[in-house]
Order: C-alpha cells, then sequence, then structure tokens
C-alpha cells in the first residue's frame, strides 16, 4: 500500500490564498496577516494540567489570519476550514466584542471570538483600546488531527489583538517579549477552557506563541518556565514521523474533562495544588511507583476520600500514568542535557516514547485502536519507539525512526490501516519550527 504524505502549501501560497479569501469575503484589502504553529509533543501527555513538564515542538504547519481592524466592535470571520469534518461556509460569521461569553459562541467561531474576550478578562487589554475586526483564516494544520489547529486558530488571533491594541495606545505589543507571549497564551488558554468549553491544559498555545525555530521546548507547567532543548534527531540520520490517523478526535466531548478531573481531584485530596507536587525532589521513576502505592494505602486506611463516580483501580491507573509520565520526561531531560549523543541515547528516547504510549493505552486509556495500530505497525517495521501525541480519542501518533527506514515504515502503516479497514492514514515529517509571528 503506497503511503499518502500530507501536502503543506508553502506560506507564500498560504498567504495569498487567506489575502484573496479575505478580498472575496469583505470587498477591500487586509491590512496584515499573522501566522501560528501547530504542534507536535515529543514527550509529557496529559500532564500539563498536573504540573508537569512537557516536551512539545512547533511545527513548519501553520495558521494564517488576515485582518484590518474596524471602527466599532463587530468582528466578522471567514474561514477555508470550518469545524473538523464539516465544510467549509463561504459567508462570514459575526459577532459584537460586547455579546462574547461564555456558552455564548458555537463551533469554529468560538477559538477566534474567545481570544479577544480573555485577553480583556485577563487585563491585557482595556474594553477602548480593543476594535472590532475582519478576519479571513486558512491554514495548513490538519484540524481534528492532535496537532493543535484550535491553539494556532487562538495564537494567530491573539497577535492580531494585541497589535491593534498596540496601534492604538501606541504600546509595544506584548508579543515583543516572551513575558508578553506566556500572558498571550493565558488568555488562549481561558479562551479554549471558558469560551470554546475545552477544558485543556496549557501546552499548546505555549508552544504555539514561545516556540524555538530548531528546539524542543521544555515548558514546566507549574509556572510556565521554558528551556529550549537540543534534540537534533537529523543529525543522528533519524526522522520523527507523524502519522496522522485521520480518526478524528473531540476533546470537548467529556472524555478529556474526566481524566483532567481525577488528576485535579487527586491533587486536590492530597493537599497539593498539582500532582506534580507530590513527588519530594527530582521525579523518578521508582518515586513515581512509591508514591501510587503510598497514596493508594491512604485510600484504603480511608485517609483519603474518592469520588463517587471513581473506583479504586481507575484513579489509581491514571494517577500511575500522572506520576510516572512525569518521571518520563525528567529522564528524557537528563539524556539531551549534554551536546553529545549516541546510538544508546536514540534508544534510550525510543523505549521513553514506548513506555509512554503503552501508559497512555491502558492506564489512562486515551488511545484508539487506530492509534494503537499506527504504534505496532511502526515498531515492528523498525521504528526505535512510537507513541500517539496530543490530546488521544484519534489524532496522530509519533515514530522516531532512522532516515533510511521512513518510506518502510510509512508503507507497513498504511498497509496495516488497509488490512484493518480503516481509514487511510496520512504521514509527515516533522522538524522544530518557529513560533507565532
Ligand atoms: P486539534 O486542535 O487537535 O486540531 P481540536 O478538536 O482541539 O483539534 O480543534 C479543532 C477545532 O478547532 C475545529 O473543529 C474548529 O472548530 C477549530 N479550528 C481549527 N482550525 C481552524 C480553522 N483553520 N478554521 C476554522 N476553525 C478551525
Ligand atoms: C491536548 C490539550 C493539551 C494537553 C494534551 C495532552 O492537546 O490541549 O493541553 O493536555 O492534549 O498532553
Amino acid at each position: 500500500m503506497t503511503p499518502v504524505w500530507k501536502k503543506t502549501p508553502k506560506p507564500t501560497e498560504l498567504i495569498d490564498r487567506v489575502t484573496q479569501a479575505f478580498r472575496l469575503a469583505f470587498g477591500y484589502e487586509p491590512t496584515a496577516v499573522y501566522s501560528a504553529p501547530g504542534r507536535v509533543n515529543l514527550l509529557g501527555e496529559h500532564i500539563d494540567y498536573s504540573g508537569g513538564t512537557v516536551l512539545p515542538f512547533a511545527l513548519p504547519q501553520r495558521t494564517y489570519l488576515a485582518v484590518t481592524p474596524r471602527q466599532d466592535r463587530l468582528l466578522r470571520a471567514v474561514t477555508a476550514q470550518g469545524d473538523a469534518g464539516a465544510s467549509a461556509s463561504s459567508s462570514p460569521r459575526e459577532i459584537e466584542l460586547g455579546a462574547i461569553a461564555p456558552g455564548a459562541v458555537e463551533g469554529w467561531l468560538a477559538y477566534v471570538a474567545g481570544v479577544p474576550w480573555a485577553m480583556a478578562q485577563e487585563g491585557l487589554v482595556s474594553r477602548d483600546e480593543l476594535p472590532g475586526a475582519d478576519i479571513a483564516i486558512d491554514s495548513s494544520v490538519p484540524l481534528g488531527a492532535g496537532l493543535s489547529s484550535s491553539a494556532a486558530l487562538e495564537c494567530s488571533t491573539a497577535l492580531a489583538f494585541d497589535a491593534f491594541a498596540a496601534a492604538n495606545t501606541g504600546r509595544e505589543p506584548l508579543s515583543a517579549s516572551d513575558t508578553g507571549r506566556t500572558q498571550l497564551a493565558i488568555a488562549c488558554i481561558r479562551a479554549e477552557n471558558e469560551i470554546a468549553g475545552a477544558n485543556t491544559g496549557g501546552m499548546d498555545q505555549s508552544i504555539s506563541l514561545r516556540a524555538h525555530q530548531g528546539s524542543v521546548l521544555a515548558i514546566d507547567c507549574r509556572d510556565f518556565s521554558t528551556r529550549p532543548l537540543t534534540v537534533d534527531v537529523d543529525r543522528a540520520g533519524l526522522a520523527l514521523l507523524v502519522m496522522d490517523t485521520r480518526a478524528h478526535h473531540n476533546l470537548s466531548d467529556g472524555q478529556y474533562a474526566k481524566r483532567r478531573a481525577a488528576c485535579d481531584f487527586t491533587a486536590d485530596t492530597l493537599g497539593l495544588t498539582t500532582l506534580r507536587d507530590y513527588f519530594e525532589s527530582t521525579p523518578t521513576l521508582a518515586e513515581a511507583h512509591q508514591l501510587v502505592a503510598r497514596w493508594e494505602e491512604q485510600v484504603t486506611a480511608g485517609m483519603v476520600d474518592l469520588p463517587p463516580q471513581t473506583d479504586l483501580p481507575t484513579a489509581r491507573a491514571a494517577l500511575r500514568h500522572a506520576l510516572t509520565e512525569i518521571a518520563r520526561v525528567e529522564e528524557c531531560l537528563a539524556l539531551f542535557s549534554t551536546a553529545e549523543t549516541t546510538e544508546q541515547t536514540w534508544a534510550q528516547l525510543g523505549d521513553l516514547l514506548n513506555a509512554s504510549h503503552d501508559s497512555l493505552r491502558d492506564d489512562y486509556r486515551v488511545s484508539c485502536d487506530e492509534l494503537d495500530l499506527a504504534v505496532n505497525a511502526a515498531r515492528a517495521a523498525g521504528a526505535l519507539g512510537a507513541r500517539m501525541t496530543g490530546g488521544g480519542f484519534g489524532g496522530s501518533a509519533i515514530a522516531l525512526v532512522s532516515q533510511e527506514l521512513v518510506p518502510t515504515v510509512a508503507e507497513a502503516v498504511a498497509s496495516a490501516y488497509e488490512r484493518a479497514g480503516f481509514n487511510h492514514p496520512e504521514f509527515l515529517l516533522a522538524s522544530p519550527a518557529a513560533s507565532a509571528a
């Protein structure tokens, strides 16, 4: 079975496309184009909301916004994509800035409208500084593929409104500094949580706004401090293969929120802000397992109450995933703390990816048949390691593969899908690209 590789239009082509879409929708020229990337997460899955460190990097695939601020407070937006799985409509949707509130905006417009609302809520802009806007959207980030098209949309919108507010007040845009970008990321997280209704953590918005080209970004989600990490797969003759299962996921359907609630609740009953704080020092796998055992003893002794909707095996497994994943990231950070990498370094990274997937599949239960098949087929065809990436329940998996084996692995995965009767998967090679601009 010949694998299908995703076609990513060049940035210039997308800028032309989105400019043309703006002209068509609104009948005049846009004043600026902003863009923000999707992401892949190398390791550290479902631990951002537990204060863990995550290791994402930005993809070259980006969402582009052609914009013009308006004199009034009307927001009009048109997109070439629309909601994942639905076809786009060519007529703009619109909403008054003052009408944006939790529960008031449906579908894709929530990811746009939520941003100026959240920037005002966060005190980043005053009401008078925010004009309405005409916006056209186009993207090379696949939607609902676990590669954060939603964050790319929020973050490009944040840059646009940040620029409008800066122009109105004569101040520097927040996007000019990393501190300002962190504030914008926090507003985008609020937009997604409160207006789009997906109670996600902060990884996706942080990497989209704060990525370093050429590096993985280690983001400590206790305080969103970051440090770039060199994971030079290319120099080692390796590649990171992204396998889009084309099984669409939906993070606002309750499964994600359930998992997050279990972690938040467990931390709470331990008197902790986040599960990351359960570790006494630098997290290790041995300590992670000790802590799970200690927690279970406390539950059995009646010192910690489980919520009525959770049973002990489910809660224990969720806790074990969170704590061991937090520890796996620390192991990964240690692996890449020196400039020199050896064959063993990469073999160990592959093992960490495998262990992460197994934990997400068996303990956290956020994988699905399509993801497991991609991971298993890639491993069997010679990948050093493979795992799902992003929220799960569909979306994409990644595989660490030697460059010469890339065609073999892609072919093996495509053939396995054909045999299973799944949608054909799509592939791309990922390398760390630039942040929103
Ligand atoms: P992911 O972020 O992994 O791609 P989500 O389900 O979290 O998946 O977000 C996808 C949703 O984000 C889409 O269904 C749509 O509502 C919105 N979205 C993302 N990109 C665009 C776009 N270019 N145009 C319109 N809506 C978009
Ligand atoms: C989604 C979510 C992130 C993170 C991830 C799993 O992408 O938006 O905040 O929790 O799932 O690691």
